[in-house]
């Protein structure tokens, strides 16, 4: 529609904030995550007029109003989208993409550089007066020279202006550094360095470009042990891998994911050079992704705690769905990589990697241990425990290979252990379908959409399973990929669904980020509408990509459905459809869609 770059539109959608903008025009008061007020688009006494600041998007329960930030000022204001568009621009002092070239594109370079120079000056501070400690540091952790060097490692002083002064000096603006993480603005307005007294971890992305520090306290200082740079418009936590870029060209198909920078780097220099973390966080879909462009296992090297084992477990979950090989290390006697190899060497590592466990085995074993298998009650509880790891498995033949096993320890019929996991399965499937039907039984009252795309009416299980979906994706922008991938946009059966799933998937496929700004603009105002109501609706209830292939499933089936023959269409379901409208219109005389 308008020609607005959408890296333009991202910028606009970071810095107009739905929230401040929209309250410029109506009250609205908080409750929970939402934000509520009078509708300024219908006469309303009782607020149904909704923010969601999480999706940057507004919805109206009784008029039917919603979009984004960008359509709620082309309503307000009475504005088609580019003027909107300019209005807010203005409105934020962001200059159009005319007058500068592409005011995002341009920040986020000068971002990078001054990341790369600031690299620069933290490596060359470790050699320079009062370098020494932090070398020492480094030394005593076992790192040698060429490691610090290959790794780029440095120092940051305990000083409160040095870096940012350096960087002022070479020309870049007080706004540049603090888009750039590398300095805060105190209250009074002045400038001081983030990263003091610390040694820093360059983050260097894909490309080479240095998009992001970690700083490490030395010794016992007190505050936090690390701290990372927070998302800026170079970088993104949860897109980024530490020494994924070193690890990238490591021959073999294999990943090593360890938690900690110090972990990834012992590794690298014991010669395991396929070994990566996440930067603080715990593990992303998108950073499974990531790893699985990658290679074709990744071995789970968490720390041997209680943390790292639920991190572990959540991490291999995630692996699990995406369908990367999984195996999982137990570090017997230390207490994560970087200490193993300190204390048992890198043979000993090579081969406690070569032993590692499966995913399915480490699970096991964890059962195991939470389980007496010496009572007859421990063995039951073991064993439910045991079918429902079992009911997630997707390959039969491991399935079977585990209960087999199981089955001949325990003494137990393998038959009996089958029958109770296909039960778990079965009682799955069902919750499943009888989430659709809870959908299809409000559906008639909820959706203000069925004027506009008549379909929805005949073709309500796949409407409601399209709309499920586009939720998922909206949340989950990384899960889109994969939907992408198992469908295309006109296979979605009814209207408006379609037409949003054709502006999400060419928005993935052009490599471009999710967000109301950009999809409003290649969306008509009946989809924008119905977008901006699916995003204000729905049961709250967190759904993984298992859910969303299998949301995918019924869609299909639902389309094959439809075309087999188009007037079966759910002729019972129409009629209930039918009478339901008609109740709700003897209730409320006509204009009412509940909530
Ligand atoms: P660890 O506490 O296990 O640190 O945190 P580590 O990497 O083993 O570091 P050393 O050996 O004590 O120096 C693991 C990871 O969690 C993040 C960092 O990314 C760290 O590498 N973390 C930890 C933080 O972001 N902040 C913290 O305060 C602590
Ligand atoms: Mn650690």
């Amino acid at each position: 529609m308008a020609l607005i770059p959408d890296s333009f539109l991202t910028e606009l959608q970071y810095r107009a904030d739905a929230e401040s903008i929209i309250r410029s025009y109506v009250q609205l008061k908080r409750s929970g995550r939402t934000l509520k007020g009078l509708c300024p688009f219908h006469g309303e006494r009782t607020p149904s007029f909704f923010v969601y600041p999480e999706t940057q998007s507004f919805y109206c329960f009784g008029c039917g109003a919603g979009g984004g930030v960008i359509n709620f000022i082309q309503r307000i204001e009475n504005l088609g989208f580019v003027e909107a568009v300019n209005f807010l621009a203005q409105r934020v002092g962001l200059p159009m993409p005319e007058e500068t070239d592409d005011t995002a594109g341009r920040l986020r370079l000068r971002i990078l550089e001054a990341n790369r120079e600031a690299a620069r000056h933290f490596f060359k501070n470790l050699s320079g007066e009062g370098g020494h400690q932090a070398l020492d540091y480094l030394r005593s952790r076992g790192l040698m020279a060429g490691t610090i060097r290959r790794f780029g490692l440095g120092y940051a002083p305990e000083s409160w202006q040095g870096l940012t002064d350096h960087l002022k000096h070479r020309g870049f603006t007080e706004d540049e550094l603090v888009a750039a993480g590398l300095t805060a603005r105190g209250e009074s307005g002045r400038c001081y360095d983030v990263f003091r007294g610390r040694v820093m971890f360059p983050i260097i992305d894909l490309r080479g470009a240095v998009v992001a520090f970690g700083g490490r306290l030395m010794g016992e200082a007190k505050g936090p042990k690390y701290l990372n740079t927070n998302d800026t418009p170079a970088f993104k936590k949860s897109r980024n891998l530490y020494a994924l870029n070193m690890a990238k060209s490591h021959k073999g198909d294999q990943l090593i994911l360890a938690e900690g920078y110090m972990d990834v780097i012992a590794l690298h220099q014991a010669g395991f050079g396929n070994a990566v973390a996440t930067l603080g966080t715990a593990l992303t879909p998108e950073q499974a992704r990531l790893i699985s462009q990658y290679a074709a296992e990744v071995v789970i090297a968490y720390d041997a705690d209680t943390a790292g084992r639920r991190a572990t477990r959540r991490a291999a979950d995630l692996f699990d769905q995406i369908g990367l090989r999984v195996r999982v290390l137990e570090l017997e006697g230390a207490k994560d990589p970087d200490d193993y190899i300190k204390k048992r060497g890198k043979e000993r590592f090579a081969q406690l990697l070569s032993g590692s466990q499966s995913a399915t085995e480490y699970e096991i074993a964890r059962l195991r241990e939470q389980h007496d298998l010496n009572s007859g009650e421990g063995k039951i509880s073991f064993v439910q425990a045991f079918c429902q790891l079992m009911a997630t498995l997707r390959s039969p033949v491991e399935t079977d290979v585990y209960v087999s096993m199981i089955a001949g320890e325990l003494g137990i019929a393998k038959e009996a252990i089958l029958a109770s996991i296909a039960d778990i399965k079965s009682r799955k499937q069902r919750e499943q379908a009888k989430k659709i039907d809870r959908d299809l039984h409000i559906f008639a009252e909820e959706t203000p959409s069925r004027r506009e795309d008549p379909k929805r009416a005949i073709h309500r299980r796949a409407a409601v399973a399209e709309d499920r979906l586009i939720r998922l994706m909206m949340k989950n922008p990384d899960y889109a990929e994969r939907v992408a991938e198992q469908m295309s946009a006109h296979e979605a059966v009814t209207e408006l669904n379609g037409r949003i799933f054709k502006a999400v998937f060419d928005k993935i496929a052009a490599g471009e980020t999710l967000h109301m700004a950009s999809l409003s603009a290649s969306l008509d105002q009946a989809a924008t509408r119905h977008l901006s109501w699916l995003l204000a609706t729905g049961d709250g209830v967190a759904e993984g990509l298992t859910e969303a292939l299998d949301y995918v499933n019924t869609i299909k089936a639902e389309r094959a459905r439809a075309e087999r023959d188009p007037t079966e269409s759910d002729s019972k379901e129409l009629q209930d459809y039918i009478d339901t409208l008609k109740k709700i219109k003897r209730q409320s005389g006509g204009n009412q869609y509940g909530k």
